[in-house]
């Protein structure tokens, strides 16, 4: 499905790095409690705090890494990253949004589209759209260990939870 496709041309044309750079560098003068009291903050999760930063065409979940999650050590991060960075190049798998990656100011986080609740329509295609999801991951040797969050943006549905995604055989 070329859904993906979409979302991909919209995210990096809106995508404004070092605005989202300045964001970051903000976040990591700030205990993760204070965070909390951001007017752009979405929710947490175990493993990450996500805000949003809509000042782009198309606004963004900028997603950072608790301490917690950081704190599994260099090794596992950089697993992680490289898992995130193969799922991404997958094109059959749809429910895979655009993201990026990005190290900066001792915070280690993730951007991509923000997602609203599913839409009727959606919802309709979502469980098909998993199975192909599911599917490609697992022959790029990849899982997402995690009952999968889905959101939507421009009328696509997508995973936003990719912090148990890892490699099947490592
Ligand atoms: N792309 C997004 N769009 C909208 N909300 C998001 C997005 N990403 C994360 N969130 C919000 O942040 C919460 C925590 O993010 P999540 O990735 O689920 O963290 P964790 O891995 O810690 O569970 C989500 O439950 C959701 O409320
Ligand atoms: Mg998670």
């Amino acid at each position: 499905m070329s859904f993906n496709k979409n979302l991909r041309t919209r995210f990096y044309d809106a995508y404004d790095v070092s605005y989202v750079m300045q964001f970051i560098s903000k976040l990591a003068t700030m205990a993760e409690p204070e965070r909390r009291d951001l007017p752009g903050f979405l929710g947490e999760g175990t493993h990450f705090q996500s805000f949003e930063l809509d000042s782009m065409s198309l606004p963004l979940a900028i997603n950072v890494a608790k301490t917690s999650f950081a704190r599994r050590g260099e090794s596992a991060l950089s697993r992680w990253k490289e898992a995130v960075k193969v799922a991404q190049s997958l094109e059959s798998a749809s429910l895979v949004p655009p993201m990026d990656v990005i190290n900066a100011f001792g915070l280690t986080v993730l951007v991509m589209p923000k997602g609203k609740v599913v839409s009727k329509s959606g919802a309709k295609v979502v469980d098909a759209l998993l199975q192909d999801t599911a599917k490609a991951l697992g022959q790029a040797g990849l899982v997402l260990d995690d009952y999968p969050q889905i959101r939507e943006a421009e009328g696509i549905p997508f995973i936003i939870d990719w912090s148990d995604l890892g490699f099947l055989n490592r």
